[in-house]
């Protein structure tokens, strides 16, 4: 692990976890990730925001160590979740004239996770400026990007904002700056999809805000540094707004190909209308992939065969996770096949999905295989959804 130099006197200590496959043993990691540590040194003190990663302490220490601090004066904490604050205790060790500056909440968090005792901590409020000597940090609380503790910190005479987890990305990498901004814009909308969509309006208010700051860099606590700040930015603004896309994610499985054949002929149909089509078979579901679709998307339809009176479990897990990431979509359907039951599998799906404001369009499900009426409740699907993206794009 080395440091790097962002502008004089501020640091990066950007731990890289080249081999981590899973985050919280939830969300895929196709490239890694980064735990970001910065180091602000100022004419009178000096402070490090945030630390690294438990598991990445080992390497963290000695980069701290080489930039020949001989007292750190405070330990900003952004915020609490481990992935960020799990090395503090190992940096109040090796410093224990540091105080930890934290918002109540986050102090709170702290206390609870790592056990710290309240006399190493000095609380900071929203606005508040904590002068470093020649620099100066000011603390923005900013609750639910996406935990309740969150904060941004911002360098007034230097432009830099470190900007937590918000405008992050979960990307494995040795270059510094987000100057690969193919790449970026893919590893950063999954990321949102996945941790900042649930709380897409709080995102769209505090990249509104930022975009009226001067800020010449952006600093967030995973992936690489952002020196031209309006791409991501105007990036989370166009993901976190209300504007959709005229595409359809169709989720599905098959037992007996029925459903199967059924999203065939509905994705050809919507295809022949110009509309982009995205199906996801849930058996195996990349969640990650899915998720970015959603981000965007003005439709959804699951497909699910019927097990006992309702979907089949795994179309349930894919319900649960698009109900979780609260999509912007606004259009819905369900489509599907039964055995011996009965058409009950739309209402329980349904009923899954509390947090889609979506217009629902008329079911199709089907008794066994898909016959000439179960085709023709597909055309008039269709149509409805080429309709409703029409009228609304
Ligand atoms: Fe990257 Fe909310 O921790």
């Amino acid at each position: 692990m080395i440091v790097r130099e962002l502008k004089p006197g501020v640091y990066a200590l950007i731990a890289i976890d080249w081999d981590r496959k899973l985050f919280d043993e939830l969300v895929p990691l196709p490239e890694g990730t980064t735990y970001n540590a910065y180091v602000v040194v100022g004419s009178e003190k000096t402070a490090l925001i945030d630390s690294v990663h438990p598991s990445m302490t080992d390497a963290f220490l000695p980069a701290l160590k080489s930039l020949g601090i001989e007292r750190l004066d405070y330990i900003v904490s952004n915020h609490a979740e481990p992935d960020h604050s799990g090395s503090i205790p190992a940096v109040l060790a090796m410093h224990p004239e540091a105080k930890v500056l934290a918002n109540v909440k986050c102090r709170s968090l702290l206390t609870s996770s790592h056990g710290l005792p309240p006399e190493v901590f000095t609380l900071i409020k929203d606005q508040q400026v904590v002068s470093l000597g020649d620099k100066s940090l000011r603390f923005m609380w900013v609750p639910w990007v996406h935990w309740p503790d969150t904060t941004f910190t911002y360098i007034e005479e230097d432009r830099i904002l470190f900007s937590c987890d918000f405008l992050g990305a979960h990307l494995a990498t040795s270059d510094l700056y987000a100057d690969d901004e193919a790449r970026i814009e893919r590893a950063a909308r999954m990321y949102y999809a996945e941790i900042m969509m649930p709380y897409r309006t709080h995102a769209k208010k505090y990249a509104d805000q930022l975009s009226t700051m001067a800020i010449d860099m952006i600093g967030p606590s995973h992936g690489p540094v952002h020196r031209r700040p309006e791409f991501i930015l105007s990036l989370y603004r166009n993901w976190a707004g209300d504007a959709t896309r005229p595409e359809v994610i169709i989720p599905y499985l098959s037992m007996y190909e029925s459903t199967a054949k059924m999203v065939a002929y509905l994705v050809d149909r919507l295809m022949e209308k110009g509309l982009s089509v995205q199906p996801f078979n849930v058996v195996d579901l990349d969640s990650g992939r899915f998720a970015a679709a959603l981000v965007e998307a003005s439709t959804v339809v699951f497909a699910s065969p019927t097990v006992l009176d309702g979907p089949h479990p795994s179309m349930a897990a894919a319900a649960y996770l698009a109900n979780a990431l609260k999509p912007k979509t606004r259009y819905g359907g369900i489509i599907g096949s039964y055995g011996w039951g009965n058409d009950a599998m739309q209402n329980s799906l349904e009923k899954m999905l509390p947090n889609l404001a979506v217009q629902w369009f008329a079911p199709v499900v089907t008794g066994g295989v898909p016959k000439s009426e179960s085709f023709a409740a597909l055309d008039r699907l269709t149509e409805d959804i080429a309709r409703a993206n029409t009228v609304e794009q």
